[in-house]
């Protein structure tokens, strides 16, 4: 098969881990230009990938100013920074990986999934989780019967609560006016996955969640804005960020912090950088806790929780069907299903997968190359970006609904939207 060729748009944390593969697959994909702010981060990606110093771009836009220069572009920015070279990117005719969110604002994924149709350019966006073989094997249960017909879905995003303050109170996600309400940013995964599983469109999304915890009132007595600044509760403290940051240990979520991951770069980092701070004094406004019940158009409901208090971070799941259950945990890499009548109990226990997000983010891009190749298989379609644009609208909805405290008809909102943008335009 061809070697595909492709530019990568924003070189930190998603852009490095997605370029990998070609370092890993040579044969199968090189990249050819990155498009990065930070020397540092734009000089190692060259580096790494032998990329010469033209085909080094300060921005998005210098980039996308040449003529098409490969024929995939990765866009790995951060959230509200999608939309803009999507579509440029999909109008030079590029083939588009686009990192989740797709955008933040429901008019803009509508437009972003009719600009691929018209272009007819493959746009693939980053829901890794579709591609592990958890999802993958719990879907293929369901097609193949094993539980009758489906009936509800109970799942759960656990999500450690060290991981909560870093990305979501200290970090890049902590504040929605900045970034994504957090049911998009983190569980925009999760809808797109009980849209898969559950086998129809969604039609009704209600939702209620808080930031309760990480908030001023709950600060320790005396604590000071950052933990540096001598806080009385270092001890005892979950977030006390040296005990975080200042270890041996430098790969993420520590790698997050500075490009500068020496002792001297870090402490500076925690002096002056987000991730210095008290957690209770920082400037994040996204839910902690969150639940999201979603009806489908054949009669599958579904019951959501995202909550940061957990001690260990993983998705745990029960599939309710008319002639059995399957319960399932992520972290573990294990299924159970459960036969009515008989009780059999059949524990399927999955290889360990390799890369990030239990082999979420390999089997991505092994897709996204294959259906570049054009290889039947790939065409079938995993999901398309109509697919990727509803469980982002149910997020959406998702959110609206908390906010306003009303159920949210899911046809209606994108009406709605779809009333708004026509007008705009
Ligand atoms: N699919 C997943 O599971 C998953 C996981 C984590 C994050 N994400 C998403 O991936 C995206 C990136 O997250 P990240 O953690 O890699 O963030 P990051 O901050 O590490 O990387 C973003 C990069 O974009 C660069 N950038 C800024 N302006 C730019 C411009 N004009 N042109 C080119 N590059 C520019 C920044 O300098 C930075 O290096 C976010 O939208 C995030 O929500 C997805």
């Amino acid at each position: 098969m061809k070697q595909v060729t492709a530019a990568v748009i924003g070189a930190g944390n998603r852009g490095t881990a997605y370029a990998s593969y070609a370092l890993r697959y040579p044969s199968e994909l090189r990249i050819v230009a990155v498009a990065e702010p930070s020397p540092v981060r734009r000089e190692k990606m060259g580096e790494c990938h032998g990329i010469p110093s033209n085909m080094l771009f300060e921005n998005w836009e210098e980039l996308m100013a040449h003529p098409r220069l490969a024929e995939a572009v990765l866009i790995c920015t951060q959230d509200r920074m999608h939309y803009q070279p999507a579509i440029m990117a999909l109008k030079k005719g590029y083939h588009v990986l686009l990192e989740k969110p797709m955008a933040t604002d429901p008019a803009e994924c509508l437009k972003m999934g009719a600009c691929a149709e018209d272009y007819q350019r493959i746009f693939l966006i980053c829901h890794v989780l579709r591609y592990t073989s958890f999802f993958s094997t719990l879907k293929k249960l369901l097609d193949e019967g094993k539980i009758g017909r489906l009936i509800s879905i109970q799942h759960n995003e656990n999500l450690a609560y060290w991981h909560q303050a870093h990305s979501y109170v200290r970090g890049n996600w902590r504040n929605s006016t900045e970034s994504s309400p957090m049911i998009l940013a983190k569980s925009c995964h999760d809808m797109d996955i009980m849209l898969w599983l559950a086998g129809a469109d969604c039609q009704q999304v209600s939702s209620f969640g808080s930031l309760t915890h990480f908030k001023q009132e709950n600060a320790p007595m005396g604590a000071p804005a950052r933990c540096l600044d001598g806080c009385p509760a270092e001890k005892d403290c979950l977030y006390y960020a040296p005990r975080i940051y200042l270890t041996e240990r430098t790969d993420w979520p520590v790698s997050a912090i500075t490009n500068d991951l020496s002792l001297a770069g870090r402490v500076e980092a925690l002096k002056t950088g987000p991730y210095g701070r008290c957690v209770y004094f920082c400037d994040n406004n996204v839910v902690d806790h969150q639940v999201v019940n979603l009806q489908f158009a054949n009669e599958v409901t579904a019951a959501f929780t995202m909550c940061a208090f957990s001690a260990e971070e993983s998705r745990t799941i029960k599939l309710m069907g008319t002639e059995g259950e399957i319960r399932g945990h992520m972290k573990k890499n294990e299924i159970e299903v459960v036969y009515f009548g008989t009780g059999r109990k059949d524990l399927i226990r999955l290889e360990k997968a390799g890369s990030g997000h239990g082999g979420g983010d390999d089997g991505l891009m092994r897709h996204f190359i294959r259906e570049i190749q054009g290889e039947a298989e790939a065409k079938t379609g995993l999901t398309s970006a109509g697919i990727s644009v509803q469980s982002h609208l149910m997020a959406l909805a998702a959110e609206r609904s908390r906010l306003e405290k009303k159920v949210i008809t899911v046809s209606d909102y994108v009406t709605e939207v779809m009333r708004g943008w026509n007008s705009a335009d």
